[in-house]
C-alpha cells in the first residue's frame, strides 16, 4: 500500500506532529528539509512533515519547499496530503471546518517553483490537485460522517503578512474562495515530482473585509478555530490512512 506524505502547518497535526522524529539525514540538494516523523500502518505508513520545521519555523516565503518535497520522495512516499489553514473568501463556508480545493491562483512571488532549470522542464499542471485523491478523501469523510467542502479555489499569496480587503476583492473577482500562502510552489513541486497531491483546507478566519472580521482579523479566535479544524483534518487523515489514533 502506499507510503502517504502528510505535510501540514506551524499548528501541528494531531496524530501526526505528535510521533517521534524518524532518525533520518535531513540534507538535500536543496539544502535541508524539516524534520520527518514516522509511522508505519496496515495500509502503508505516513511519513509526516511540519512544512514550516520546529517551532518557531520559518515564514511561508522562507520555507524550503523544494528540500521538504524532494526528502519526502527520497523516503519513499508515493502521495501526498497537505493541509493548509485558510482564510474563508467564500462567506459560505463554514469556519472550523474542512474544504478539499481544485484549483489554485499562485500570487507569490521569489519563491523556487522547480527542481529542474531545463528548458524542456514543462509539465501539466491544469489541474494542481490529484483528482482521484481527492475523492477518495471526500469518500472517506462521507463514511465518517464529517461535513466537507468539495471544490474551490485557493488563492495562494506571499505572505507574512495578511492581506488587505482590496487584495481579497481582487483575489474574489478572480474567482479565488480561499485565501492562503503555503500551497505554492509545494503543488507544484509535489506534480514535478510525480507524486499525486491534495490540499486539506481548514479554514480558520473570514478573509481580510468579510465577515464579523471587517474592521480587521482576530488572531486569537483565528487560533481557536484552527485546532478544531485540525483536529477533523488528523481524524480524516488517520481514517484514510487507515491508522488507530492512539
Ligand atoms: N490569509 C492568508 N493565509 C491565511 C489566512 C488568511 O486570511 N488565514 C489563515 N491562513
Amino acid at each position: 500500500m502506499a507510503e502517504t506524505a502528510v505535510i501540514h502547518g506551524a499548528g501541528g497535526l494531531p496524530g501526526v506532529s505528535d510521533l517521534p522524529p524518524a532518525p533520518v539525514a535531513l540534507e538535500t540538494p536543496y539544502g535541508p528539509a524539516a524534520p520527518v516523523r514516522r509511522r508505519a500502518g496496515a495500509q502503508g505508513g505516513i511519513l509526516g512533515l511540519a512544512r514550516h520545521g520546529e517551532a518557531p519555523g520559518l515564514a511561508p516565503h522562507a520555507i524550503n519547499y523544494r528540500a521538504n518535497l524532494w526528502l519526502l520522495k527520497e523516503l519513499g512516499a508515493q502521495r501526498v496530503l497537505a493541509v493548509y489553514t485558510v482564510g474563508a473568501i467564500d462567506g459560505e463556508l463554514p469556519l472550523g471546518s474542512l474544504a478539499l480545493p481544485e484549483q489554485i491562483v499562485d500570487y507569490t512571488w521569489g519563491r523556487p517553483q522547480a527542481f529542474s532549470d531545463s528548458a524542456l522542464g514543462h509539465f501539466d499542471f491544469t489541474h494542481p490537485f490529484d483528482q482521484e485523491l481527492r475523492m477518495a478523501l471526500a469518500v472517506e469523510a462521507e463514511r465518517l460522517g464529517m461535513g466537507l467542502a468539495l471544490g474551490g479555489i485557493y488563492g495562494c499569496t506571499q505572505g507574512p503578512r495578511l492581506e488587505t480587503a482590496a487584495e481579497i476583492d481582487r483575489m474574489e473577482r478572480d474567482g479565488c474562495t480561499l485565501v492562503g500562502m503555503t500551497a505554492m510552489p509545494e503543488a507544484a513541486l509535489a506534480r514535478e515530482l510525480g507524486l499525486p497531491l491534495a490540499g486539506i483546507c481548514v479554514p480558520v478566519n473570514a478573509a481580510a473585509g468579510r465577515g464579523a472580521g471587517a474592521g480587521g482579523i482576530n488572531l486569537a479566535a483565528l487560533e481557536r478555530r484552527r485546532d478544531a479544524g485540525l483536529s477533523a483534518a488528523g481524524r480524516l487523515i488517520a481514517a484514510f490512512c487507515g491508522l488507530e489514533r492512539g
